[in-house]
């Protein structure tokens, strides 16, 4: 039997280099060999979103967009909406008598998620949500109502992965075996740096490359881009390993490139100008079939639509299937 994939996104921005190097480009290669659900999280997107419906409406579409251009062929994936699935929210209720409140407190993604999001939920996490501290036990839903067994996600995600286990245990524990454990793959994804050596490449933090960035774009952020801060003259020894445009050449140039970058940099005989330069070509000849992709089905709206709702379709039936299993185990098939 076909193990089953299942993944998400938040659709609250579009996808940058750190999504696809962290995470997508991994399911690209999954799609062909798995019953793959890949999940656009609208629900789970309006848990710290909920004051701002237009930028998740909005961004369902450009997600979507943004997965095709990469390669996700709705041939072999199931792209669907999670709040087009309402056993998905019916799941987390029952799931919710299955965690404990202090549990989810202590999850460590949620804490730092706590700790980022000041602004809306105060300095010491006081103002939190019911929804937000529990998006945890829908994640959990998200993955068990399609019986998910494998699930590509990027390191962030393990404390969640943990929780759906734990939530999982429980309910067969105690309403007889109806869930698989599901395990995470981590395998080929980093994390990805930001243009400014931040460990992490993010929207909120200003330094990202994003998928639909567009020539000039990209232009003025490899321009801008962190170097050695040591080398003042274009012809003085430096060190690539601090350098981020050395790190964006291991990303998307070829091996030899990779070494002559490498040697140049640290012999002196290479300017940071000449070398950014390179890099914006090499990330333009990365972004060109990804564009082209974009373009196509951005010409096709209903195409597009066609699409969710065909995976929609699809999740719908698998995920009906699996809450009469539930319902069944719970004794609330009446
Ligand atoms: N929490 C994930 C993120 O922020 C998105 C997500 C939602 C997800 N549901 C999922 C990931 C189920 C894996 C499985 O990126």
């Amino acid at each position: 039997m076909t193990k089953t994939i299942l993944t998400g996104l938040r659709p609250t921005g579009n996808l940058h280099l750190g999504h696809y190097f962290g995470a997508a480009h991994n399911w690209v290669k999954l799609q062909n060999d798995y019953d793959f659900y890949l999940e656009i999280a609208d629900v789970q997107a309006l848990t710290d979103n909920f004051d701002n419906p237009d930028k998740v409406r909005k961004n369902v579409y450009e997600i979507t967009l943004d997965l095709l251009s990469i390669g996700i062929n709705p041939e072999k994936v199931n792209l669907f909406i999670q709040s087009k699935i309402p056993e998905i929210a019916e799941l987390t209720v029952f799931f919710s008598n299955l965690v404990t409140v202090s549990r989810l407190q202590r999850n460590p993604t949620v804490k730092n998620e706590i700790a980022q999001k000041k602004e809306l939920f105060g300095n010491n996490g006081e103002s939190i949500t019911y929804g937000f501290l529990g998006y945890p036990v829908s994640q959990a839903a998200d993955i068990t109502a399609f019986d998910g067994e494998i699930i590509p996600v990027g390191d962030d995600q393990l404390p969640l992965l943990e929780q759906c286990r734990e939530i999982v245990r429980k309910f067969n524990s105690i309403y007889g075996d109806t869930f698989k454990e599901p395990e995470q793959v981590l395998s080929e994804s980093t994390r990805i740096k930001g243009l400014d050596g931040n460990e992490k490449m993010g929207k909120s933090l200003g330094n990202a490359i994003y998928l639909v960035d567009d020539e000039e774009t990209i232009k003025k952020k490899v321009m801008g881009a962190i170097t050695d801060p040591n080398k003042i003259k274009k012809d003085d020894p430096a060190n690539p390993e601090v350098c981020m445009v050395y790190y964006y050449h291991k990303l998307v140039n070829s091996g030899e490139n990779i070494k002559t970058v490498c040697s140049e940099c640290k012999n002196g005989t290479r300017g940071c100008v000449q070398c950014k330069r390179e890099l914006i070509d090499k990330l333009n000849e990365f972004l060109n079939p990804i564009r082209e992709k974009r373009k196509y089905y951005e010409e096709q709206p209903e195409l597009v639509q066609k699409i969710l709702d065909d995976g929609t379709n699809k999740a719908k039936e698998r995920a009906k299937e699996q809450m009469e299993k539930v319902r069944k185990a719970m004794k609330i098939d009446y």
